[in-house]
């Protein structure tokens, strides 16, 4: 696989966080719930501790419920406060300077002892692009306050964006870029459509895309794609081999002919891609906590 990766831009990024990070009370990053693993850059861990962590799943509106509640057990357990959002309808995200105040209780508690209850809190806001940052950094601010572009080169001033009297956020400075460890995290992020689909052709992402969610939702495709059932996975096959069969059979339930009477595979996959991104084949979660 042909993934670009910004070792520059990534440690520039690093010290740009580690720079601003003296300036603010707490970090909340902010992550897709559909792949909780893959979005999340891992250097942030690290880079982060020490500070008070909020973890936003977002998108959680395209999320399975239920593994999205075994997500926010799971950070919760490893000291986050979490909340789960639909920055999109705004669900859930009335609820987050609460959740930041709650966070900070014992900072903000210590403060009224000495008097300075009306200090403002500042909160650093993280995540790689397409987890939904500038439309949740929109929702709470209450308008467009955020870029919606993330590329290298555009570099994001860093204002602080006022949420009311007592709060302000830092947008990320710099561009987070995920990691891609192994193959399965490149996948994924390309699957939810996180990282452009230049990496592989759509042809070979949706056969990989197939062979998934044969595995992982097998009704979801014979519903979505109105087949029978699935073929099974021959011994001999790769996911590639087994997902491009998949890929001909949903096409040609489609109708998707080109010349000659082949089935358009190319077609289907990016169709596939697109549905599974809109929310067509239901709420999936691509990973689950261990
Ligand atoms: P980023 O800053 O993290 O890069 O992401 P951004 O907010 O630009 O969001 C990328 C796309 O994801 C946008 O869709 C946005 O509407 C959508 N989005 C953000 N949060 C959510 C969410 O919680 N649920 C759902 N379903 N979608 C979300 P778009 O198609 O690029 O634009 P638009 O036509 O929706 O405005």
């Amino acid at each position: 696989m042909n993934i670009q990766w910004y070792p520059g831009h990534m440690a520039k990024t690093r010290r740009m966080i580690s720079e601003r990070l003296r300036q603010v009370d707490a970090v909340c990053e902010i992550l897709d719930a559909r792949i909780p693993v893959s979005s999340r850059n891992p250097d942030v861990e690290e880079l982060t501790a020490g500070k008070p962590r909020l973890i936003v799943l977002n998108r959680a509106d395209q999320a399975d419920v239920s593994a999205t509640a075994r997500w926010s057990d799971s950070f919760r357990a490893r000291g986050y406060a979490v909340l789960t959002t639909d920055a999109k309808s705004g669900r859930g995200a009335g609820k987050f300077a609460v959740a930041v105040r709650g966070l900070l209780a014992e900072k903000l508690k210590a403060y009224a002892d000495k008097g300075q209850s009306g200090r403002v809190i500042r909160v650093m806001v993280l995540g790689i692009p397409n987890v939904g940052k500038s439309t949740f950094i929109n929702r709470i601010a209450g308008r467009n306050v955020a870029k919606a572009e993330d590329r290298p080169g555009v570099t994001r001033a860093g204002q602080w964006i006022p949420i009311d009297k007592q709060l302000e956020l830092l947008d990320t400075p710099g561009i987070l870029w995920p990691k891609f460890d192994d193959e399965a995290t490149g996948l994924r992020l390309a699957f939810t459509g996180a990282v452009k689909d230049e990496i592989l052709d759509a042809e070979t992402l949706g056969c990989h895309f197939m062979a998934y969610m044969a595995e992982l939702a097998p009704e979801s495709l014979i519903s979505a794609y109105k087949l029978p059932s699935l073929p099974l996975r021959e011994a001999s096959e790769d996911a590639i081999a087994y997902g491009y069969r998949l890929l001909q059979a949903a096409g040609r339930k489609r109708g998707f002919l080109i010349s000659g009477g082949e089935i358009d595979t190319e077609r289907m996959a990016r169709i596939l891609l697109d549905e599974y991104r809109a929310g067509k084949l239901g709420r999936l979660t691509l990973e689950l906590p261990e």
